[in-house]
């Protein structure tokens, strides 16, 4: 059996749309009716009028295509969980504020604003606090609507992100729990991150810059601080393949970002900003085996609850509240 026959004659004939993350597999992303970087995901997901929608990529991705338009039937073929978004629940949510209490600052003076990275629960949360959520392509028109409360921000779970949004603006920030003073701070963040994007050192800066001196170096802003500042350019995945795609041939660029999307672009002069294969383990679970199952699934009327995306009304309330705000801006 042809695979990628079979799932393109399923699409033909269901009422569905297969959405993949530029992370996917290269096999899982060809056949994909929408890509995008999370914001895009989110945005053209919603806007799609069929029952069904088969999400490749990681838990926060397909539970927020169902916060948003809980009418619709999400599926996702492998329901792999985000590493950095699985460091935060609401346990450590509500345990985080009461440190940040604890240093003398009150709940009405703080505004959250969660990454997109991170459950429907935390996304809630965030909500029910007056807050939004925001993504990597999004992040500084978000935090500099949310500044304008005259609240401290309260960032979660990347501190990555929040600090180098905060470097972006001039702004402080400090790490709860990291023994930093969160009353000077303007971004207060949550000690989580990406180990993916852990991986690119400014040793590897330092080594492609010494060995090639005119290469350009672009990577994701859930790098290390470190790694931003000896960038050339900082980007979501979009922005990342935009940049890239626009630089002359000639010019070589070392992209710190995860491996499927970097190889896809190797018809440009591109290299992997680690000596390490940066593979997202999570995204790379989803298989075109997984994608004919859920597809034949649907076909069958046999749709299997593992495969298939639950958010409760009160979480889908609030989480939603999180994910509009988001989108108004
Ligand atoms: P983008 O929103 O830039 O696609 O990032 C998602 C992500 O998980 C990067 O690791
Ligand atoms: Fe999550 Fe990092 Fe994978 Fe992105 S690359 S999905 S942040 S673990």
């Amino acid at each position: 059996m042809d695979l990628k026959e079979e799932i393109l004659k399923l699409k033909e004939e269901l009422d569905v749309t297969l959405v993949a993350h530029f992370y996917q597999r290269d096999e899982v992303f060809e056949l994909a009716d929408i890509t995008g970087d999370s914001l895009e995901l989110a945005r053209k997901a919603k806007e799609t009028d069929s029952k069904y929608v088969v999400f490749c990529g990681v838990g926060f991705m397909g539970e927020s295509v169902k916060v948003l338009s809980p009418e619709k039937t999400v599926l996702m073929p492998k329901i792999a969980c985000c590493a950095m978004a699985r460091m935060i629940d609401e346990g450590y949510y509500e345990q985080n504020l009461k440190q940040i209490n604890e240093a003398g600052i009150a709940n009405e003076d703080i505004l959250p604003i969660t990454y997109i990275n991170s459950s429907a629960a935390v996304k809630a949360k965030v909500g029910e606090m007056g807050g939004m959520v925001c993504t990597s392509s999004n992040a500084y028109k978000i935090i500099e609507k949310g500044l304008e409360s005259g609240k401290k921000i309260f960032f979660v779970p990347d501190r990555c992100l929040g600090q180098n949004f905060a470097k972006q603006m001039n702004l402080k920030s400090a790490i709860v729990g990291d023994g930093s003073d969160l009353k000077e701070a303007d971004i207060i963040c949550y000690n989580g991150f990406c180990s993916v994007h852990q991986l690119f050192t400014v040793d590897d800066v330092e080594f492609y810059r010494e060995k090639y001196p005119n290469i350009l170096v672009a990577v994701h802003p859930e790098c290390d601080p470190s790694v931003c500042d000896a960038a050339d350019f900082v980007g979501s995945t979009s922005q990342l393949i935009q940049y890239i795609k626009d630089l002359p041939i000639e010019q070589k660029v070392v992209v710190g970002t995860e491996f499927n999307m970097v190889n896809r672009l190797r018809d440009k002069n591109t290299y992997i900003l680690s000596s390490t294969k940066p593979e997202c383990p999570t995204m790379n679970e989803t298989t075109l085996e997984d994608v004919y199952r859920t597809l034949k699934s649907i076909k069958d009327n046999n749709i299997s609850e593992e495969t298939l995306i639950k958010v409760n009304d009160e979480t889908i309330k609030w989480a939603r509240v999180a994910l509009e705000r988001m989108l108004e801006v």
